[in-house]
């Protein structure tokens, strides 16, 4: 646990970094400083580590003042991850992840065994272990750059905008990866973004920071996008909260429809018929091993010539699926939303159809889970 009592940083030019922080990061939590540019995340986070020292309050780890610990070894014993991963250049790979516990006192051998364990638990090849940093792309970088900083296991990790730098694609992985890692590791991190949706992504808990280093709210993700405290975080977080905050919401509690899903074999008539009974407008047509096919519309079958399969007809692409297991509430709507029939197919994890849920069902259960 890490503990800020009424910390601040004043600079002598008369810069107020960060103003009276008072905030406790839980233990085995992912704990997020989000912000503009400015708002005090880089001061605050470095007053862990004791890269800066603040001017008035204090920081304290499991209950012990870092002012008490002696700055090197305590900045050892913290993972430190930053932007461009500030890797040594003149190292390899392996030699840069072996940093700290040959500065431990490990040995060659054991830190380099270390590292060569690590590069896999980040998922670099073992061939990359001789290269040099400038040899690998920014995304390779910024996993040397975690693996460095766990080399040692440390119980807690500071991440200050470690991947800002790297395009979008790559950066939506580097995030996938440390989800996963943190599933597995469950280190105390305090990860730093100006990015919201990062945030909202990583955070267990997110502190947002406003202007003149004050904390504006300190809340769980789904709380930040429900009740904004005020209108700073409000605009902060972006005007299409509500229909982010659907990603917290499971699929799996969808009712889906199984009574317009007809395998391509089926007479179209025979679809039609099925419509015309329920007063649907759009049958979804899938394999005799259920992977979907298409759409085919209620007016489309009915001008079908007699004896007609539905495989044989023009079918509307049935768009993108959700996980009826694994997805949320706002993949199944965008899958809808994008869907040429309005309405989104489900499937299990191999792929193949369990239902489809039409904009109005998913509307109806939207409003009753959110509200
Ligand atoms: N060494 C310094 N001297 C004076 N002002 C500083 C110094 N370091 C940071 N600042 C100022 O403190 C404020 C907070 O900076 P920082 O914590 O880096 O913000 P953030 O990480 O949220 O972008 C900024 O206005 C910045 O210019
Ligand atoms: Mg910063």
């Amino acid at each position: 646990m890490i503990t800020f009592e009424g910390a601040a940083k004043l600079y002598p030019d008369g810069t107020v970094a960060v103003d009276d922080l008072n905030l406790t990061v839980e233990t085995g939590q992912t704990t997020v400083f989000v912000g503009p540019s400015g708002s005090g995340k880089t001061t605050s986070l470095r007053m862990v580590n004791r890269m800066v020292e603040p001017t008035r309050g204090t920081v304290l780890i499991d209950g012990e003042d870092v002012r008490r610990r002696d700055p090197a070894a305590l900045r050892r014993s913290i993972g430190y991850v930053i932007q461009q991963a500030g890797l040594f250049p003149h190292r390899t790979v392996r030699d840069n992840i072996a940093t700290v516990p040959l500065l431990l006192g490990w040995g060659r051998a054991r830190a380099r065994a270390r590292a060569t364990e690590l590069m896999e638990l980040v998922g670099l090849e073992p061939s990359q272990a001789r290269r040099y940093p400038h040899q690998l792309s920014g995304g390779q970088q910024q996993r040397v750059g975690v693996a460095r900083a766990l080399a040692a296991d440390p119980p807690v990790l500071l991440m200050d905008e470690p991947f800002s730098a790297v395009d979008p694609v790559v950066r939506a992985g580097l995030q996938d990866e440390l989800l996963r890692l943190q599933q597995e590791l469950r280190k105390t991190i305090v990860f730093v973004t100006h990015d919201i949706d990062e945030a909202v992504r990583l955070g267990d808990r997110i502190a947002v920071f406003r202007p003149g280093g004050r904390l504006a709210q300190y809340d769980s993700p789904e709380r930040l996008l429900a009740e904004p405290c005020d209108a700073f975080v409000e605009s902060f977080v972006g005007y299409d909260r509500g229909v982010r905050r659907l990603s917290f919401f499971p699929a799996r509690e969808l009712s889906l429809r199984e009574d317009v899903v007809f395998e391509d074999a089926t007479g179209a008539d025979r679809a039609a018929e099925a419509l015309r009974g329920e007063n649907e407008p759009w049958a979804l047509v899938v394999s005799a091993d259920r992977l979907p096919l298409g759409w085919a519309a209620a007016a489309q079958l009915d001008r079908a010539p007699a004896g007609t399969a539905l495989g044989a007809l023009d079918l509307a692409p049935y768009g993108h699926t959700f996980d009826v297991a694994t997805d949320s509430l706002r993949a199944a709507l965008d899958a809808a939303v994008l869907s040429p029939a309005g309405r989104a197919v489900g499937v299990d994890t191999d792929g193949r159809v369990v239902g489809v849920v039409s904009q109005e069902d998913l509307g109806t259960a939207l409003w009753s889970v959110t509200t």
